[in-house]
């Protein structure tokens, strides 16, 4: 009887999953007759700086190909520098991304439109008269973290791809830049610009560059120099050399720290170049200093016999740093430079501390 009600339950289950599946893939084929598949996400591709976001929609990335289909000697579903199918946004996205150092990220649609491009422009056509805005299939974890946006997407029935709506109603991006760039078969910007404005009233967008779907190849040094331009211009100006380094201080006093090269460490990076974490801690079992960090970082746990000195990333959320030692699951964050017990248990050991990590 159980047995039956599980499959019973499993049926409904799967109903209701066709049917919601019938309903959102039916936004697109209402418009074409294609079978859409949902969508793989992309993971954010992080860039060594973090501080601009480089977000792109292409038909790239967002049309499941058939394989053995010639799909990609359509001009929309063009190879990047690298030999990989990137778009022309796609292409743009990572000129910018390798320049300033930024992350990547792919505005990409919970269901793929078709793979024939007359099939597309049906779909993307329909959809904007409509004012249908697609689910989206990935997300930005901390939007916070950026100053500058640069927005690449090609003009779609003389205006934005409707997906690109969906991603300026999801952020609110008030006090960044916004630099956009457009790629188009002749309308140029479109009115795309000022639609961005009127999504982001607090943004200051700026126009970047239109580059033409046939001046791919010729257009690097344009969107490169509209890159300099601006977001150069939208960060404090810092001396060539004086690349920032995370520091870590207990009580106000500047402890050396060996960092691990880890993504545990590079988001923690990110997140004290927004602002210094100030992180209160409380001595624990004698051996550490624990103290949470109010966010979770990429978690990599491993069983770990720690040592005086050793910095660890404790639950995804905590970070804990040992005057003693303990055997449990930890992500180790780093090690305190010449670290011996007496030395740590003399920062640590005599009472609660607080730890500032920021970037200098
Ligand atoms: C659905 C759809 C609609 C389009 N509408 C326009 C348009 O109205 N004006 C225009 O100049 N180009 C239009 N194009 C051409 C694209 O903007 C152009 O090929 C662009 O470079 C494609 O970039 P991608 O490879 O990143 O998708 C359209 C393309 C598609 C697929």
């Amino acid at each position: 009887m159980k047995t039956f009600g599980t499959l019973l339950a499993f049926l409904f289950a799967l109903t209701a999953a066709a049917a919601a599946f019938a309903q959102d893939a039916g936004d697109y084929t209402r418009y074409a007759d294609y079978a859409p598949v949902r969508a793989t996400p992309a993971a954010l591709r992080e860039g060594p700086a973090g501080k601009t976001l480089v977000a792109y929609f292409s038909r790239s990335g967002n049309t499941a190909v058939p394989a053995g289909t010639d799909a990609v000697s359509s001009a929309s579903l063009r190879f990047g520098d690298g030999g990989e199918t990137t778009g022309n946004a796609g292409q743009i996205a990572r000129w910018i991304a390798d320049e300033t150092g930024g992350d990547l990220f792919l505005i990409q649609t919970e269901y793929t439109y078709p793979p024939d491009y007359r099939q597309t422009v049906r779909v993307g056509e329909g959809q904007d008269r409509d004012g249908y805005r697609p689910g989206l299939a990935s997300h930005i974890a901390d939007m916070a973290r950026y100053d500058t946006v640069c927005l690449v997407y090609p003009i779609w029935h003389y205006t934005l791809p409707v997906p690109v709506c969906s991603f300026l109603d999801e952020y609110d991006l008030s006090g960044k830049t916004v630099l956009t760039f457009a790629t188009h078969a002749g309308s140029r910007f479109a009115d795309t610009v000022g639609r961005i404005r009127e999504a982001e009233p607090g943004a200051n967008v700026v126009k970047g560059v239109a580059v033409g779907e046939r001046e791919i190849g010729s257009a690097k040094d344009a969107v490169l120099a509209a890159v300099r331009k601006h977001v150069q211009a939208a960060r404090p100006a810092q001396a060539p050399g004086k690349e920032k380094t995370m520091k870590m201080k207990i009580d106000g006093t500047e402890v050396a720290v060996q960092w691990e090269n880890n993504e545990s460490v590079r988001a923690l990076r990110k997140l004290a170049a927004v602002k210094p974490l100030t992180v209160p801690m409380s001595m624990y079992g004698g051996f550490e200093q624990v103290g949470s960090l109010g966010t979770r970082l990429p978690r990599n746990d491993t069983v770990t016999t720690t040592r005086p000195g050793d910095i660890v990333l404790y639950s995804g959320d905590q970070i804990v740093i040992f005057y003693g030692s303990n055997s449990w699951s930890y992500t180790r964050l780093g090690h305190v430079v010449g670290a011996t017990a007496p030395k740590m248990a003399g920062l640590l050991g005599k009472g609660d501390v607080t730890l500032t990590i920021c970037m200098e």
